[in-house]
């Protein structure tokens, strides 16, 4: 399939400077180029505009920046929505991971029974009433399960845009006591990095690609790069130590690769103000590759 590249310059879901330039990071590391050399058909539609923090009011401080990131948010779903209209493969570079109420939205329009892999250190299952910080990049999981606040829960116009069922968690190290209280009750699937310490990434894996396509037309992939280790991956906002490896992030790219599931993909949270010499970048084009097919030999 040909590919979209769309730029989510968003920084308003989180606390710290400089995630809104994690679009440019991902282009300068040459993700364009890679999948041109990978004979992928690529367009790449510029950047969706993100009003600066100082230009607008925090508002609730349970629900920081909740009108502007709704508006980009719908914005980003019209968007996501119109490529996968024209039949091309939409990749999302961000920005924070408050994006992901958008783009998902924009791909639930089309794939009603749509299967969400997410990978991160966190579960961003967080509503106003439980987050810590108020920040909205901890709730974009619990949004796209139709729970939080109704405007960010109502974007598109229908909710919940996944289930809890078709919901895989990969990563996870650091879980606040309502996300820990709601994967409960709803029975997520998370593999925090204790199972993949125990059974491997390969066992991992092989269950999250079956819980994400079983009765699913579609499988969208939501990567925080804090879901790698910090050592690796030190230009993320909200590092956890103890995190996934260079090559269980690779390993686990290449057999979403080969099972051909993925509809959609977003790669977030690259901070180039915190990274070392763009290296956060780079990991991420290098794991662009392996999703889509990228080998040794
Ligand atoms: N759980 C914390 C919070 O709600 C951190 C969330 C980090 N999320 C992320 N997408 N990096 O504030
Ligand atoms: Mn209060
Ligand atoms: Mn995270
Ligand atoms: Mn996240």
């Amino acid at each position: 399939k040909p590919i979209s590249i769309i730029g989510m310059p968003l920084d308003l879901g989180q606390g710290r400077r400089g995630v809104d330039m994690g679009p440019s990071a991902i282009r300068y590391a040459l993700a364009q180029q890679m999948l041109i050399d990978l004979g992928y058909e690529v367009e790449d539609l510029g950047d969706l505009h993100v009003p600066s923090p100082e230009s607008i009011k925090i508002g609730d401080p349970h629900l920081k920046y909740l009108d502007a990131i709704r508006h980009v948010n719908e914005e980003l779903a019209n968007t996501v929505s119109e490529v996968v209209t024209k039949g091309r493969f939409p990749l999302v570079f961000g920005g924070d991971h408050s994006m992901a109420i958008g783009t998902v939205a924009g791909v639930a329009k089309h794939y009603r029974r749509l299967g969400l892999i997410w990978f991160d250190a966190h579960g961003d299952l967080n509503t106003g009433e439980t987050s810590p910080s108020g920040n909205i990049h901890g709730m974009s999981l619990a949004i796209s399960l139709g729970l939080g606040h109704s405007d960010l829960v109502q974007i598109g116009g229908f909710a919940p845009k996944v289930l809890p069922e078709h919901t895989v968690i990969i990563g996870a190290r650091e879980l606040d006591l309502g996300e820990r209280q709601l994967i409960r009750e709803l029975g997520i699937k998370v593999f925090t990095m204790h199972e993949i310490d125990r059974i491997g990434m390969a066992k991992v894996m092989e269950e999250a690609i079956t819980i994400a396509s079983n009765g699913t037309d579609g499988v969208h992939l939501s990567l925080d790069l804090d879901g790698l280790d910090p050592n690796d991956c030190p230009g993320v906002g909200t590092p956890v130590p103890g995190g996934m490896t260079y090559r269980e992030s690779h390993l686990a790219m290449e057999m979403l690769a080969e099972s051909k599931i993925l509809t959609s993909a977003e790669f977030v949270e690259v901070n180039p103000i915190l990274d070392r010499e763009n290296h956060t970048a780079q990991v991420a084009v290098a794991l662009m590759g392996s999703v889509f097919g990228k080998k040794v030999l």
